[in-house]
């Protein structure tokens, strides 16, 4: 079946989840490669990595779904661009390692360009006409950075500012943290499963007691709730007694209460996960329909509450949802199965995930700015 336009109802009363092509139909899978992927932000997998002074750092963006060769080029004044990392002659890709330099020159047939991407030298075109021209400089895409983690998208739907505004929620008690330069940890996860379906089951706590009883005993259930901001999420998890929880000051909008984590989300495919201990960012990378990658990037701050409460054993979450969504992806094979409706006390993240797509693949109505639930 070909790639059809959806509409998510905005009440989620009355909405359906989308068609089940969607996880499982080459067109589909097309769409979302061509219409969400290039459109949307995404993290440098160099993380905090802050090239100074002429440094170039090559990165295939989403591999397996865009494989964009792009370059973070820092110049000497320490502006951050990203440019295509491919000649404009013929296509000779221009930087394999990362490096330091002062100027681009591709090892094919010597064409150079500056940490701008502007083109300074092309030997033997003396005689070309019209040459050189914009269209032979290196095409750039888009970046942004947020507490020294830095983003890039290719041609992105939201300006970054309004993208980041999750994480930057007010008083949120990440904003003045001292995050080490580099991931104290890195773990991969291959998982069996549509990357649609490993984001709907990170965007609810509503599978908390069936999938993780470990977990389920460090966070409150009842006072568990989503706030929704323009393009993603924050889940916010209150601690049983006794477990860890945030530290937070008397002015905070949640003083007085027991946050054992935030986790935040940035449509389409990223999660920013608070602990009181530091921070894990979850990157779920599509590698085809039925297969993602999930990157955990850990910055500890506070070794001494790493393995207390709802971030203690994050490898154990991580497996118990693999298998979970994995099992998922087996289930929604069936030809009788039909996605169902979502439950308005416990999925409201999921069904902004759902909008957003739809918004994204089908360009129905502007998403509202923020609705608190
Ligand atoms: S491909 Fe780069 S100079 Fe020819
Ligand atoms: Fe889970």
């Amino acid at each position: 079946m070909s790639f059809r336009p959806f509409r998510i109802d905005p009440d989620i009363r009355r909405a359906r989840m989308p068609p089940v092509e969607l996880y499982r139909d080459s067109d589909w899978w097309q769409a979302l490669c061509e219409r969400v992927f290039p459109r949307s932000w995404q993290l440098s997998p160099a993380a905090r990595f802050q090239p100074r002074g002429n440094g170039l750092h090559p990165w295939t963006l989403l591999p397996g779904c865009l494989d964009e060769a792009l370059l973070l080029a820092r110049d000497e004044n320490d502006r951050l661009r990203c440019l295509s990392n491919v000649c404009t002659h013929r296509g000779m890709p221009l930087v394999e390692k990362a490096c330091a330099a002062n100027s681009l020159r591709c090892p094919y047939h010597g064409r150079q360009f500056d940490l701008q991407g502007r083109l300074q030298a092309s030997p033997e075109f003396e005689a070309a006409e019209n040459f050189p021209s914009e269209e032979d400089d290196l095409p750039r895409a888009a970046v942004g950075e947020w507490q020294g983690f830095s983003f890039a998208a290719l041609h992105p739907k939201l300006d970054f500012e309004r993208w980041i505004e999750t994480l930057n929620r007010p008083t949120a008690p990440w904003l003045n943290a001292d995050w080490p330069s580099e991931p104290t940890e890195t773990r991969e996860y291959e998982v069996e499963a549509n990357w649609a379906l490993y984001m709907e089951n990170a965007l609810e706590g509503f599978h908390l007691p069936w999938v993780h009883r470990g977990l389920s005993k460090s966070i409150d259930f009842a006072s568990y709730r989503t706030e929704l901001f323009a393009s993603g999420n924050i889940q916010v998890a209150e601690a049983s007694q006794g477990e860890a929880a945030f530290d937070l000051p008397a002015k905070h909008p949640d003083a007085g209460k027991r946050i054992a984590g935030y986790f935040a989300f940035l449509f389409p495919n990223l999660m920013f996960n608070f602990y009181p201990w530091g921070l894990s960012i979850n990157l779920i990378h599509p590698r085809g329909m039925g297969h993602c990658r999930v990157t955990y990037l850990t910055f500890v701050c506070k070794p001494e509450l790493r393995g207390q409460g709802a971030g203690g054993d994050l490898d154990t979450v991580e497996l118990e949802d693999g298998a979970a969504v994995a099992k998922v992806q087996r289930g929604i094979r069936s030809r009788l199965f039909q996605p169902g409706r979502y439950s308005p006390s416990r999925e409201a993240g999921l069904h902004q995930f759902h909008r957003l797509l739809a918004e994204y693949l089908c360009g129905h109505e502007p998403m509202p700015r923020v609705i608190d639930t």
